[in-house]
């Protein structure tokens, strides 16, 4: 292992010490990973969070073999050592990652693959911002769902942090973006954000709204992570070959739904969760976003929508804030 300055034996990490509600997130002083061939360290400025972090809290969600138990999807921060077999980074690189957890801490390794240069003007919180939601939607909206330029995209969720970006990402790439969001605050921001149609779903049907803006056709893509009713309303509001990508449940994993619609309409219905997936999937989708989506990052084209940042020690009012369910865009942990 290979470092150029002095790294504690020991850091500061924010642990989940039991299943529960915010307050079980406590700061614990853990032992500084080493990075293993392929791996490097980073020293983290900022932390993302997630709302799959909210889920491990609660001891829904665990994380995958072999990860740190440590909560924390991605990080932004300097290389801080390098396991063998690194040729890309140099100690005091400007990074930021995707982690396979261990986020919410002084220090994390990570697979080299899942590291990519801080883009270009963005601030350490910034960056941390980007990695969870980058890969999820590039991942899941363009190579699952084979979004093209001209197509309808339809994101529920679209003030989350997937939502932001799944808006910006589809708008600047040439899609027609329709969007759902719970209050008139959040369908505004989603219309600033480059949302062609803001459905605020407590007082709209968006089976009804999706139709009327386009033309009776419906949703070539719809991303999902809603589940439950949404997915028999869903194929509704589908277009014929209309994609459908689950990337969460959160108003229920078993529905009952009209598959007959999957038939007439010839629809696809996908999903899939990047945490366990492969360090090299994970490594071809970094080097895709490197080249295709981190230019338009560099001009701000696109760029994360930051809603609160809190001390690292104060991870649980992230996460209280979170589950209140008011923000828009990205809660990030600065580790300062
Ligand atoms: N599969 C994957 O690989 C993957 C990766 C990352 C994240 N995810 C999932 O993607 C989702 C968004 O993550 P995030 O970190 O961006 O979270 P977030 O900012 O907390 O967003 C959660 C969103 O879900 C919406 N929502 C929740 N329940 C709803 C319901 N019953 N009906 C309609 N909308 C509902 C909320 O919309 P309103 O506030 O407007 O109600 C909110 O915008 C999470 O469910 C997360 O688990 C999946």
């Amino acid at each position: 292992m290979a470092n150029n300055h002095e790294i504690p034996a020991k850091m500061t990490a924010i642990a989940i010490s039991q299943p529960g509600g915010p307050k079980v997130l406590k700061p614990e002083t853990r032992d500084v990973p080493v990075p293993g061939p392929g791996e490097v360290l980073i020293r983290v400025h900022a932390a993302g969070v997630n709302r799959p972090d909210v889920q491990q809290r609660k001891g829904a969600y665990p994380p995958p073999p072999g990860a740190s138990d440590l909560p924390g999807l991605e990080a932004s921060g300097e290389i801080a050592a390098l396991g063998d077999e690194i040729s890309r980074w140099r100690i005091g690189d400007r990074v930021c990652a995707l982690t396979p957890g261990g986020g919410y801490a002084e220090y994390v390794k990570v697979h080299a693959g899942s590291v990519l240069p801080l883009p270009a003007g963005f601030t350490h919180s910034e960056a941390a911002a980007v990695p969870e939601n980058y890969f999820t939607v590039w991942h899941n909206v363009f190579e699952r769902g084979g979004l093209k330029k001209g197509e309808t995209l339809l994101v529920h969720g679209g003030s989350s942090g997937i939502g932001t970006t799944a808006i910006q990402l589809a708008s600047a790439f040439g899609a027609y973006v329709i969007t759902t969001a719970g209050s008139k605050e959040k369908c505004d921001a989603c219309l600033k954000l480059g949302a062609d149609r803001a459905i605020n779903y407590r007082e709209e049907d968006f089976v009804a709204a999706v139709k009327d803006a386009t033309d009776r056709k419906g949703a070539d893509v719809i991303l999902d992570m809603v589940g439950g009713d949404y997915v028999g309303r869903n194929y509704d509001a589908a277009a014929v070959e209309g994609r459908i990508v689950q990337i969460a449940v959160q108003a229920g994993a078993v529905a009952s739904a009209d598959f007959s619609k999957v038939m007439v309409k010839r629809l696809t219905h996908t999903g899939s969760t990047l945490r366990p997936r492969t360090v090299e999937f994970k490594a071809a989708i970094a080097a895709a976003l490197e080249a295709q989506v981190w230019p338009l990052l560099g001009t701000r084209k696109v760029a994360p929508i930051m809603d609160m940042i809190f001390p690292l020690t104060e991870a649980w009012r992230a996460h209280e804030r979170m589950e209140e369910g008011e923000h828009i865009g990205k809660i990030v942990l600065d580790v300062e």
